[in-house]
């Protein structure tokens, strides 16, 4: 962190700064399913505004195929999302298209934002090539990262991008400093007792933090794991339980039952659901609860149970602190969400330090009314996740590593 350069020990005024935000907002409809991370590009915005520079917004939204022109329709930053987002909160916006209008737009009206379109409508962001990093730094002298959900991404303007800046002229924004200083705390000084809080469907992108947090030792340790989600039913099947109709592949068998090993030597306990909520025919809006080891096969499962939440209750509210990531069920229906607000309740209420990080989990959080009640929530996914495991995320992560080069 030493070495990063922060924006506010640039000399931004009078200059042109782009900055590289994630603007990557759940949308349904081409409405704005959550602003969390809109909200949180803000103070940025506002500091070079404020100390008279120019802000060139760049960002990517959705995972867009160029070939399909209603992928293109449905994330273009253009008019329908994010620049009326934007003009709510009393931004004066101009839009760019093209990498020729952002040129000519770029030296306009320093006080108005300039947003960029998409940068994943250009297939160089995805197969990063320098003509296209060159082409994005003539938009700006400065370059801040400040799209900390995308540090573990190789795309252009994530990496390649920041070496045509030198260290004076680049540097993070206000968002990616205080996610590197909280995250750095949580991975290196947790206060035990330590509690790991995980669920929703991706056991894989998990891994690297969980062995992390087995391995560490004794004072950085997690002291308890809880598992919901269909990560919680993925360490089920791997101790012969049938749970519903769900089906895992042999690899992710094998890793859970690894992690269940290296629990044991670690001497953490990993908590795995007592009881689940599971419906019999798909959107059906009737919840039966079983006990673990009477689910029907053909049932699915929708969410944790009553009993469990009753188990993982007291372990986090005796936490000191509390890493949470993804929910304890298919939380977007109501019907299946009581797992994931009970856990989401106790996490806000609890007494330690909590952090939650991934979009669901912090979309639920926002839903349930409890999100200001969480010490610190990330606006991470994947990144949040490779930045607690690894060794050093200042060497792993693109992103991080780009700025350091
Ligand atoms: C995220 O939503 O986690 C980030 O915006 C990264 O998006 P990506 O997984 O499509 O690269």
């Amino acid at each position: 962190m030493k070495q990063l350069k922060k924006l506010s020990e640039l000399e931004i005024s009078g200059k042109r700064v782009f900055v590289r935000a994630d603007l990557n907002v759940s949308l349904q409809n081409k409405q704005i399913l959550n602003d969390f991370r809109l909200q949180a590009i803000v103070p940025t915005i506002n500091y070079i505004i404020k100390n008279g520079g120019k802000v060139i917004l760049a960002s990517h939204l959705g995972r867009p195929n160029l070939e399909k022109t209603k992928d293109l329709g449905t994330t273009s930053l253009s008019t329908q999302i994010l620049i009326p987002w934007f003009e709510k909160q009393g931004y004066a916006l101009d839009f760019a298209a093209d990498l020729a209008q952002a040129e000519q737009k770029s030296h306009h009206d320093l006080s108005k934002v300039l947003l960029i379109e998409n940068l994943r409508f250009f297939k160089e962001e995805k197969e990063p090539t320098d003509a296209f990093a060159q082409q994005l730094a003539k938009l700006a002298d400065f370059y801040i990262n400040d799209a900390f959900g995308v540090m573990h991404r190789t795309d252009t303007s994530v990496t390649l991008l920041a070496h045509h800046f030198d260290r004076n002229h680049r540097g993070i924004g206000f968002l990616v400093e205080k996610e590197i200083e909280t995250l750095t705390h949580l991975k290196n000084k947790p206060e035990q007792p330590f509690v790991l809080v995980l669920g929703g469907s991706k056991l894989n992108d998990k891994i690297p933090m969980i062995e992390r947090f087995l391995q560490a030792p004794e004072p950085i340790r997690a002291h308890t794991i809880l598992i919901g989600g269909l990560v919680a039913q993925a360490f089920l099947h791997a101790q012969g339980y049938i749970v519903g109709e769900a089906t895992f592949d042999e690899q992710t068998i094998t890793t859970a039952k690894k992690i269940i090993a290296l629990a044991a030597q670690a001497q953490v306990s990993i908590m795995l659901p007592s009881d689940l909520r599971v419906i019999s025919s798909e959107g059906s809006t009737t919840t039966h609860v079983y006990a673990v080891d009477q689910i029907p096969a053909q049932d699915i499962v929708v969410d944790i149970g009553p009993k469990t939440e009753a188990m993982f209750t007291p372990i986090i509210a005796q936490a000191k602190t509390i890493f949470a990531n993804g929910t304890m069920g298919m939380y977007e229906h109501p019907a299946y969400a009581k797992g994931t607000r009970a856990v989401l309740d106790v996490i806000a209420e609890a007494k330690g330090y909590s952090v939650i990080g991934g979009g669901d989990i912090t979309s639920a959080a926002e839903r349930c009314g409890i999100a200001q009640d969480i010490d610190f929530c990330s606006t991470g996914g994947g990144a949040t996740l490779a930045f607690l495991g690894a060794k050093n995320p200042f060497e792993e992560l693109p992103g991080l590593r780009a700025l350091l080069q």
